[in-house]
């Protein structure tokens, strides 16, 4: 059975085409970074009316790069919540019209969930009970993922997302949009040791990121920051402070639950410094640590398609009319 994904929920227009065995045979990610890079961030208007654009032509060339037909493809698995309602909007529009017009078969995918079963892209290698962090720009959420399907959220951010905390303090420091990948690339050239941000809400399942955030605007309005190796040692210090906030929350889970399989996925779990920290950590703590592929950490539509897997064993499709975009919708 081949599986047609769609994602829309923010800047990203994707379709890929995937089997229920999880292998994937096209992934086009259309993304809108550098129109909204001269704004600092996502305008949600601007989003919707990029995905209207792109949304025709990206399916199109999934297909197509699949090496499949249309007809070859017998269920879409598309994004309904949580993220922007007006770019949700086109991409579940265009999947209702799409089964519609064709008699397939359509399922409404979680985008949380998208993150999570983006490691099954990866040769199924995890399988549960593991303890799933998903962190992004929108989200920062860790839960207990029992069995595929059914997820308890252990702890999650009280405020900002870890990929926002990163945009922010890009901003602050001068880098571009998106401020994750801006502040990876500095922190190379940086001393991490250079000043010591706190672990912000230690020992516990919850964490604020605007905390966090706060400590490096106020110690930038205390030390202004001079020069170029000022705005690098920053960069370096505040990503070591992530690395440690997130891997506290990986341990207190981990100690919660009696889990010691550890899933780290979403935008932030690109990073290599943070994936490098996270291996070193769990390793000296005999915990097992999982990354998706880079390729599938970033917003994509292969991952959505990967959530739909287990429904589509299940042979529980959605109506559809009854399938709608929501900004809400935790797992
Ligand atoms: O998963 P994603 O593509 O979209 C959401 O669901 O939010 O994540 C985007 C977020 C942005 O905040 C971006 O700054 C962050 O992921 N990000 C990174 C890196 N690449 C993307 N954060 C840290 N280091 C990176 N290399
Ligand atoms: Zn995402």
């Amino acid at each position: 059975m081949y599986i047609l994904g769609i994602e829309t929920s923010c800047d990203e227009t994707s379709a890929a085409v995937i089997d229920t065995s999880f292998n994937v045979y096209s992934n086009v990610v259309a993304s809108q970074v550098e129109i909204h890079s001269q704004y600092g961030g996502v305008v949600p208007e601007i989003a919707s009316r990029n995905h209207i654009l792109k949304i025709y032509p990206v399916v199109k060339e999934a297909i197509s790069k699949s090496g499949l037909s249309l007809s070859d493809i017998g269920v879409i698995a598309v994004t309904t919540r949580p993220g922007l309602m007006g770019s949700l909007l086109v991409g579940v529009t265009f999947a209702n019209g799409l089964a519609f017009a064709t008699g397939k078969k359509i399922i409404g995918v979680n985008h949380i969930e998208g993150h999570l079963a983006a490691i099954r892209l990866s040769g199924d290698k995890l399988v549960p009970p593991f303890i799933g962090m998903v962190v992004s720009g929108g989200h920062t959420n860790i839960y207990e993922v029992k069995r595929w399907g059914e997820y308890s959220q252990v702890g999650t951010t009280l405020d900002d997302a870890a990929g926002e905390a990163f945009d922010k303090v890009a901003r602050v420091l001068g880098f571009g949009y998106p401020g994750g990948p801006e502040i990876e690339k500095h922190a190379r050239k940086g001393d991490e040791n250079a000043v010591k941000f706190p672990v912000v809400m230690p020992d516990r399942a919850d964490v604020s990121f605007s905390g966090l955030k706060t400590f490096v605007i106020d110690y930038i309005r205390k030390n202004p920051v001079n020069n170029e190796t000022d705005r690098c040692n920053l960069a370096a210090s505040f990503q070591l402070a992530v690395a440690r906030t997130l891997f506290d929350k990986a341990l207190y889970a981990s100690r919660l639950t009696g889990i010691e399989r550890i899933l780290l996925s979403g935008g932030v779990a690109f990073n290599s410094y943070i994936r490098k920290y996270f291996s070193d950590s769990c390793a000296g703590h005999g915990l097992e640590i999982f990354f998706p592929d880079k390729q599938y950490c970033t917003d994509n539509a292969a991952m959505i398609a990967s959530a739909s897997v287990r429904r589509v064993t299940e042979n529980s499709f959605d109506d559809l009319f009854s399938l709608s975009a929501s900004p809400y919708g935790e797992l």
